[in-house]
Order: C-alpha cells, then structure tokens, then sequence
C-alpha cells in the first residue's frame, strides 16, 4: 500500500517516511481549509476532497498544525499560518509577554482517509512562549521553549522526538501496523 499525503511541503514527508513503514508519496493538491476551531475537522475535511479529487485508490493523509496559546485562547490555533504571515511571530510574543500565564502548546491532527475509513491521530507538546531565541526549525519555534530550550534551539533530531508531528505519526504508525 502506498500513503499518499497531501500537502507542498517535502520536510513533512520526509518525516512521515522515517514514521511508516507504508511508501509514502507526496501529493501537491491544494485543498480547501474550512473555517473550524478544530484540526480534526479540517484535516478530515481536507483528506476527503484530496481524495474525492486528485482520483486514485490508495489512501490520502493530511496534516493540520497550530500553536495554542492559553492566555489568548487558544489563539492562534488553526490560523497559526495565517497569523504567522500577518501579525509575525515577533508580535505574538508581544501579545503574551505581559501574561503570567504564557503555557502554551502545540498541536497536530494528522487524518487519513480510504474512501471509507476515516480517522484522526492527535500529537500535542507543551511549552511556553518566551522572547525569540535560537536560529533553527520554522515558524513559531524561536518563541516557543520546551524544557528549557526553544525549538529553533534544538537539533533537529531531538526537535523531531518530542514534536507535536512526530507524535501524531507515532500514532498513526501503530495504528497502520495493528489493521
Ligand atoms: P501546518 O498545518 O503544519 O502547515 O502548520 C500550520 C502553521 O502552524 C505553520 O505555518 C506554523 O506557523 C505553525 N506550526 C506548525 N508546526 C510548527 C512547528 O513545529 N514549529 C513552529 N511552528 C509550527
């Protein structure tokens, strides 16, 4: 069987690859995000036009990620893109940084869907938002601290061990052995 997983970015399917023992090929198909507080709900959604749409047999998986802030909310969640292109990173540290509550953390949905199965796998990691620091990884990374370093502090290797992504694939991968 063959993983087809739906998304532009060749980093993340790199990372399913080193999860599943499933070939995993990658699939550019820009599908549509619906407007939803809920990863689970988005990515469902997106797995079943990718796969109604781009017409083959084998199983699609989308992923859907985003950073929840608690004291704003859980903003800005699943518009972690979106805010991240538009109010910058920089200035969601400055939202935070007169909060005494700056927990936070990151969440992942990875959905797969068969044309008849369709389930969710969730990974989270906790942290808080701190001032930039560190050089590595993307988006919100440098703002975000786990045990001590940020996340653009980290190797990738240990960035990819304890990240929200990695541990929705770990789940995935389980579930994918065990049917
Ligand atoms: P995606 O759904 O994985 O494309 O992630 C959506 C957005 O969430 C990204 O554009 C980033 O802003 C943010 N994000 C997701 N995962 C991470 C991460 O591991 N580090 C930093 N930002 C992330």
């Amino acid at each position: 069987m063959t993983i087809r997983f739906v998304t532009s970015n060749a980093g993340k399917v790199r990372e399913a690859r080193e999860y599943l023992d499933d070939d995993v090929e990658q699939i550019n198909y820009d599908y549509t995000e619906v407007q939803s507080d809920d990863l689970g709900e988005i990515a469902v959604t997106g797995a079943k036009e990718a796969f109604a749409e781009t017409g083959g047999d084998d199983p699609v998986v989308v992923d859907d990620a985003g950073l929840f802030v608690d004291a704003l909310g859980g903003f800005p969640g699943p518009y972690s893109s979106y805010v991240e292109d538009t109010v910058g990173v920089e200035r969601v540290w400055n939202l935070v940084e007169r909060e005494e509550n700056r927990r936070a953390h990151f969440r992942c949905v990875v959905a797969y869907y068969d044309g008849e199965t369709a389930e969710t796998f969730d990974g989270a990691v906790p942290g808080r938002i701190v001032a930039p620091r560190g050089e590595g990884g993307f988006g919100y990374d440098p703002i975000f601290e786990h045990e001590g370093e940020t996340m653009a502090e980290m190797s990738t290797e240990r960035k990819n061990a304890i990240s929200h992504r990695g541990r929705a694939l770990a789940k995935f991968a389980d579930w994918l052995t065990e049917n």
